[in-house]
């Protein structure tokens, strides 16, 4: 049975389902009639992946667990596999888990039998933001096929840009990537462009935050936002009918102008609502794949 750990594990058309499904969950609530729990385990800080999984359980009906590493048993020295083992013998159905190691799925996919949703693995993956960012560029254009997406900032510390170059490519987007010196992926084959060559001729402007706990020291970035962010100038170049997405957190003011964060082409918010519907797609999914429930069990309500 396989666990959610990589974008690269769906079929277009399995993306496909999963995109139309969270269009369904958005449109009609659904929920599970049975009792089930999901354990959310978040080694690494989360503000919007964590709360939306949340909510997506709820909305669900699931039972959500919480754990807080720093007053759980790790701090006793319990390992992350004695630590999901446990939460497996206590019942838990599904569990959802980040991590800061990226192949921290590697000693636990073997030996844990129910079904783990990678919600980010240190700068390898992160599948669900990667879906989410899918809907809503679907939502926007209902097609990625010759879409032109540049994807922009510190493509070398990101897991977001490595799970969605990939699965823009796979689904007949154009991909371009741009970064400051030092921050390019050389593991990623997409043609590197300046922010002043992308901004005229791409239909997405995908902005990433640099990610400082990730780099040995600290780099200045005084003058990152007119030298390799969107500034309101280049914003003004964009094509009329172009969008600006960003995972977020954001560093206002570093990769992206303050006042271009709520601005009429900024998706940004959209791309966190639409977490919630797309990580309830993605629930039922493995829930329905691990044959823990089946599709007839998700009731409209
Ligand atoms: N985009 C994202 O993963 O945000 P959080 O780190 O707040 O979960």
């Amino acid at each position: 049975m396989n666990h959610f750990i990589s974008i690269n594990q769906l079929s277009n058309e399995q993306i496909t389902r999963l995109l139309e499904k969270a269009k369904t969950y958005k449109a009609t609530n659904y929920a599970i009639p049975k009792q089930l729990f999901a354990a959310n385990l978040f080694f690494e800080p989360s503000t919007r992946t964590k709360m939306s999984f949340t909510v997506a359980e709820r909305k669900l009906g699931l039972e959500a667990l919480d754990f807080y590493p720093e007053s759980s048993s790790i701090q006793k020295g319990e390992s992350l596999y004695d630590t999901v083992k446990t939460f497996e013998s206590i019942g838990a159905d599904v569990l959802v888990i980040r991590h800061q190691a990226d192949d921290w799925i590697s000693e636990l996919e073997q030996s844990i039998n129910i079904p783990i949703i990678n919600a980010g693995a240190g700068k390898a993956e992160h599948p669900s933001q990667c879906m989410l960012d899918l809907l809503t560029i679907y939502e926007e254009y209902g097609r990625f096929e010759n879409l032109n997406v540049v994807i922009v900032g510190d493509i070398k510390h990101s897991r977001v840009a490595k799970s969605n170059a990939h699965a823009l490519k796979r689904l007949g987007a154009n991909v371009f990537l741009s970064a400051a010196p030092g921050y390019e992926d050389e593991s990623l084959e997409y043609p590197y462009v300046s922010m002043d060559e992308a901004i005229p001729f791409c239909d997405v402007v995908m902005l990433l935050r640099i990610q400082h706990e990730r780099h040995d020291e600290k780099h200045e970035t005084s003058s990152y936002l007119t030298q390799f962010g969107l500034t309101k100038e280049r914003e003004s170049k964009m094509q009329k009918h172009a969008i600006i997405l960003h995972p977020a957190p954001i560093n206002r003011g570093v990769e992206i102008d303050g006042d271009l964060v709520e601005c009429s082409r900024s998706r940004i918010f959209k791309q966190m609502e639409n977490g919630v519907y797309i990580r309830m797609a993605i629930l039922t999914y493995v829930l329905e794949e691990w044959g823990i429930i089946d599709e007839s069990l998700i009731k409209e309500c």
